[in-house]
């Protein structure tokens, strides 16, 4: 055999390697847990969003839903690192968590193997947290209260949920959003710039967003037997088509068995959200952190062209951060756990960890 022939047959023989090798299923513990905040909600009794500030305290434990993933592979200077998982509007734990071909899929499982422990959840008005009222109480203000609060019982060494872990503190914050997710945790780094130390934003810029291509109706009508007992303040998208058409690229970027799976497992929204959308995303102008931004090249809601050049203005909003640097994934729109590219996604975000530390 030539030794330009044996070379290749190594490499074809590691390329399969890669192929076939399975990211092991880590250890999780789903749990329901009473999470206190308190924060001023806006009066949107009108329907409309007030001027001014908000002003209506909502002080509460609401109970959320939790699952909190060990590493699968032990990293030590990773042990004390907790990656916090926060999906968006329409989604719920399954976007982080992947249940369709999981070992593709799944960030959590990912993350899991290059040893980071991960909190992943269901937001307050999804999946089995609680579903108060979804215009006074779902609204950004006290949505970031309750993350604010999730966060500071995990560097205290109280993870909600994780009972194995009681007492393990968790020094370094690792926060990871999408869409609304990431809207929420920008207003976390604005107003409590220490208690993250490295954020990852996807599907996200400080462009104003247009809420109408959601395409939502309410919930109850939409899916009687999952949301029926929802009030019409909930909302979610119309079918698998329009849902497409909002949070995915063109056919050949998904598997539609991928989209069947995520119309199978889709989640509600609020009004409160939908009106108060724009409230956390402002600059973090104290935030000394690490700041990647990454979206799809296809995402119709946060890009505003064919190669998101919008995202390249995202650095200023971070005048201190330690670093602050943006990423464009080929082939995907906005929701990108569920494209064929996903583990493109997963490879920049532990490429850009990597670099910084983490
Ligand atoms: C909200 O505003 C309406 C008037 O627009 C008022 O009647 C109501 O009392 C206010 N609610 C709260 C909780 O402040
Ligand atoms: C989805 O909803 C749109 C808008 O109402 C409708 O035109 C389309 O036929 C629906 N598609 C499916 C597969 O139900």
């Amino acid at each position: 055999m030539s030794p330009a022939f044996a070379a290749l047959a190594l490499l074809a023989a590691s390329l399969s390697g890669c192929a076939f090798a399975k990211t092991p299923k880590p250890r999780c513990v789903d749990s329901i847990a009473h999470i206190p905040a308190s924060a001023n909600n806006f009066n949107v009794s009108s329907g409309a969003l007030p001027p001014g500030n908000p002003d209506v305290l909502v002080s509460e434990a609401y109970r959320i839903q939790l699952r909190f993933c060990e590493p699968s592979v032990a990293v030590k200077k990773r042990t004390d690192t907790l990656q916090v998982l926060l999906h968006g509007i329409g989604y719920n734990e399954d976007y982080w968590d992947v249940s369709f071909q999981p070992e593709t899929y799944s960030y959590a499982r990912f993350a899991a193997a290059q040893g980071y422990a991960t909190l992943n959840m269901a937001r307050l008005g999804y999946g089995k947290s609680d579903h108060p009222d979804p215009l006074s109480i779902v609204q950004s203000p006290y949505e970031v209260a309750i993350i604010e609060s999730i966060i500071k019982a995990a560097r205290a060494g109280h993870v909600p949920g994780a009972t194995r872990h009681r007492g393990h503190k968790f020094n370094t914050i690792v926060a990871v959003g999408h869409s609304y997710g990431s809207r929420l945790l920008n207003g976390i780094i604005a107003t409590q710039p220490t208690l993250i130390d490295a954020v990852i934003l996807s599907g996200h810029t400080h462009d104003p967003l247009d809420a109408s291509l959601l395409l939502a109706e309410p919930a109850r009508d939409n899916d009687p037997a999952r949301f029926g007992q929802l009030p019409p303040g909930y909302i979610t998208t119309l079918n698998a088509t329009t849902r497409a058409q909002a949070f995915y690229g063109p056919a050949e970027t998904f598997d539609p068995s991928a989209l069947a799976s995520d119309e199978a497992h889709k989640d509600v929204g609020s009004l409160g959200e939908t009106l108060t959308l724009d409230f956390p995303v402002t600059s973090a102008p104290e935030f000394t952190g690490d700041v990647l931004t990454v979206n799809g090249a296809l995402d119709i809601l946060a890009c505003s062209d064919a190669t998101c050049s919008n995202i390249e203005k995202e650095a200023m909003f971070y005048p201190k951060a330690r670093s602050a640097e943006a990423a464009v994934i080929p082939a995907a729109g906005h929701a990108l756990t569920y494209h064929l590219s996903a583990p493109k996604f997963y490879g920049t975000i532990q490429a850009w960890l990597n670099r910084h530390g983490y």
